[in-house]
């Protein structure tokens, strides 16, 4: 996937931050989010950080409810944390407004749901290309770009079908195309490999190498996958609110 064919639009954004050569894509400080329940306080991340370069690809692991999904939620820009901030290729995302925000998103984030989040209505190729259509291209040439996606993933043959016809894993694999067919700076993947067996598990993977050696592509994945998580280049455990390296294998 190195014809990067979608352009992306100009933008007046702050030149990329680089970290010695290297181009540091996503950066967040202090990063905490407290969910406020009734009387209670639910302090899920607590002064976390994280810098992720261009082309890196990192897992997050951690026990169920440790706050991964919250964690990319906020790398996302889906939910505002409560102290702290990310930077995604230069741009504060606090600083912009909902708009622009939308924006933003759209042009640098691929976002792959813990729960897919296909629209039940629209076919699998009509899913993929939906960021597209929103960026402005014809549906024509949008769809012929979700069909590549689609193959890449194994779901070409499946493209006319809507998601309640599809398998669990299949709709993982149409939320996937529909998460890298803008080309994203940045691939955020809340369990993508969770309804996949190895086979396809696998292939999604190449695809991961191959965007990372091809593109400057980031990935966050979020991942209970010990295959996937040792694929990445760096794994990090999320506990007790903060991040800590995890050596390969361990
Ligand atoms: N909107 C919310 N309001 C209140 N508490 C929330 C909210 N969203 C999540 N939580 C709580 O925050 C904690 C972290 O949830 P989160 O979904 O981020 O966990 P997770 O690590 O993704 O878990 P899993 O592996 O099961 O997907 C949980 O205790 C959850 O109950
Ligand atoms: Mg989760």
């Amino acid at each position: 996937m190195n014809d990067r064919a979608i352009p992306k639009e100009a933008h007046a954004m702050a030149p990329p931050e680089t970290d010695g050569e290297r181009t540091v894509m996503l950066a967040c400080h202090d990063l905490t989010r407290i969910y406020r329940e009734g009387p209670q306080d639910v302090t899920v991340l607590d002064g976390l950080s994280l810098e992720v370069h261009a082309g890196e690809r990192v897992a997050v692991v951690g026990s169920s409810g440790s706050g991964k999904t919250t964690l990319l939620n906020l790398l996302g820009g889906l939910d505002r944390p409560s102290r702290g901030d990310v930077r995604i290729a230069g741009e504060t995302l606090l600083d912009l407004g909902s708009a622009e925000l939308g924006s933003f998103r759209n042009r640098h984030i691929g976002f792959v749901y813990q729960f897919h989040h296909l629209l039940a209505e629209f076919t699998a190729v009509e899913n993929a290309a939906l960021p597209l259509i929103v960026r402005g291209l014809r549906k024509k040439a949008a769809e012929s770009r979700a069909l590549e996606l689609l193959d890449k993933v194994g779901m070409a043959a499946r493209a006319d079908h809507k998601p309640g016809e599809l398998s669990g894993g299949e709709r993982q694999r149409v939320a996937i195309a529909r998460a890298l067919v803008t080309d994203p700076s940045l691939v955020l993947m809340d369990e993508p490999t969770g309804n996949l067996d190895q086979a396809t598990a696998a292939s999604i993977l190449a695809m991961m190498d191959e965007l990372a050696r091809t593109t400057a592509c980031a990935f966050v994945v979020v991942t209970h996958d010990t295959a996937l998580a040792a694929h990445q280049d760096r794994v990090l455990k999320l506990d007790g609110g903060r991040l800590t390296e995890q050596c390969q294998g361990s």
